[in-house]
């Protein structure tokens, strides 16, 4: 799975653990496709016409909860999980100081001007500090101070084995494909400064430098090592971008610093006032018609009480705590509540399933619509974004 590594930062697996991965890349491809269809097909067989009308995802839960074929698939998928993990953690130590080298010289090579500004005593928030978001062993702010990558490495190559190919050759396809659909769908916004919440190792940041080259482009997280590893990716893979170890709930900016912020798989991990703050902090970094735009899972409303109940599966099992209460927060009243106006949301088709003519009528149509129009979703692999812009100042 090293294929979707970042070339320069990437582990030398042996043999025997390339095999592994491979191995735990098909069994979550087995569990999540046809196993995950079995037991569709079974809900929709003997449980669904048994279910009162109006019934929700925590009523399809609970008459699920005893089913064998759902057992089965929460123990295989839960497996597969902690798999994941293990199937990239011990390269990673073996490999700690050599990570660590590649870290110094990469961000000592000034060819590419990004930056990291790390801050030691930014106190983590709870909702990292307290568990192993979905039981990734250390969760993303483990630290061994100075020159350490490993969480980072850990998220990204355990990513690599996760995705199985969905995100893209460099774990970017989300990034990638929102950033093409903006341009197209937007094509007078041109930003100076772009903002990535929760950007962890920077995935999602690096494609806004693409696509807007004059943008200076920040991400922020809590995780020193993540940043780390961002910036030395980053630097390796020659795209000027700046890392910023920060609490987006009270982000180290002056008011109306950024035209743009973004966020991609972030909400979902923040208790509800938290999400509530970061709207609030968006807005008051972003500058008079500036932009908020999140990257996120669709909202519960949007779907079956079926395709609910399986979305928020990790709520219960894949130790993401605050994944259910997001889904039922209502996308429009939460950006009209921080002050947002012109609320839309989008399902993006994903730039490699599909290629750039898709994700450019996608934006098309968008535009000729002027809606709010929440189209194709659950169609393929689609990403489902939203946002709201900054009104003028008063
Ligand atoms: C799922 S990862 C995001 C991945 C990344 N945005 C992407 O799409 O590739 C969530 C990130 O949010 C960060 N995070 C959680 N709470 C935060 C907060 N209050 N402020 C900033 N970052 C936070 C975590 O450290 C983690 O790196």
């Amino acid at each position: 799975m090293s294929r979707f590594v970042t070339p320069a930062l990437a582990l030398s697996p042996t043999p025997d653990e390339q095999a592994a991965q491979a191995f735990v890349s098909s069994l979550r491809n087995h569990v999540l496709n046809p196993l995950a269809a079995a037991m569709k097909a079974r809900f929709e067989a003997e449980i669904a016409p048994s279910l009162p009308e109006g019934a929700t995802g925590r009523d399809v839960h609970a008459a699920m909860r005893g089913d064998r074929l759902f057992r089965f698939y929460s123990a295989a998928r839960v497996k597969a999980q902690d798999m994941v993990w293990a199937s990239v953690r011990p390269i990673i130590d073996r490999e700690r100081r050599s990570l660590a080298d590649r870290f110094r010289a990469l961000a000592a090579d000034r060819t590419t001007a990004g930056t990291l500004t790390l801050d030691p005593g930014l106190p983590i928030p709870k909702n990292v500090a307290a568990l192993d978001v979905h039981r990734m062993p250390g969760n993303y702010h483990l630290d061994a101070g100075a020159d350490d990558l490993a969480a980072g490495a850990l998220y990204e190559n355990g990513l690599a084995v996760f995705s199985f190919g969905l995100m893209g050759e460099t774990l970017d396809d989300i990034g990638q494909s929102i950033a093409l659909w903006l341009r197209h769908r937007l094509p007078d916004f041109a930003p100076d400064a772009v903002l990535d919440l929760g950007c962890s190792v920077g995935h999602q940041t690096l494609p806004w430098k693409r696509a807007y080259p004059d943008a200076r482009v920040t991400g922020i997280d809590v995780a020193p090592a993540c940043l780390r590893y961002a910036h030395a990716r980053a630097q390796a893979m020659g795209v000027e971008a700046h890392f910023v170890q920060a609490d987006a709930t009270r982000a180290p900016f002056p008011d109306a610093s950024f035209d743009l912020v973004f966020s991609s798989m972030f909400l979902h991990e923040l208790p509800k006032a938290d999400i509530r703050a970061v709207f609030r902090e968006a807005h008051r970094l972003l500058r008079p018609g500036g932009l908020m735009l999140h990257y996120e899972l669709p909202p519960n409303a949007k779907l079956s009480p079926y395709d609910g109940f399986y979305l928020d599966w990790d709520s219960d099992y894949n130790s993401e705590p605050y994944y259910r209460g997001y889904r039922d927060l209502v996308p429009a009243d939460e950006v009209a509540r921080a002050g947002f106006h012109g609320f839309f949301e989008a399902s993006v088709p994903s730039l490699g399933w599909y290629g750039a003519d898709a994700i450019v009528a996608a934006a098309d149509a968008d535009r000729a619509e002027a809606s709010d129009r929440l189209g194709r979703l659950g169609d393929g692999v689609t990403w489902y974004c939203y946002g709201g812009f900054r009104g003028p100042a008063a």
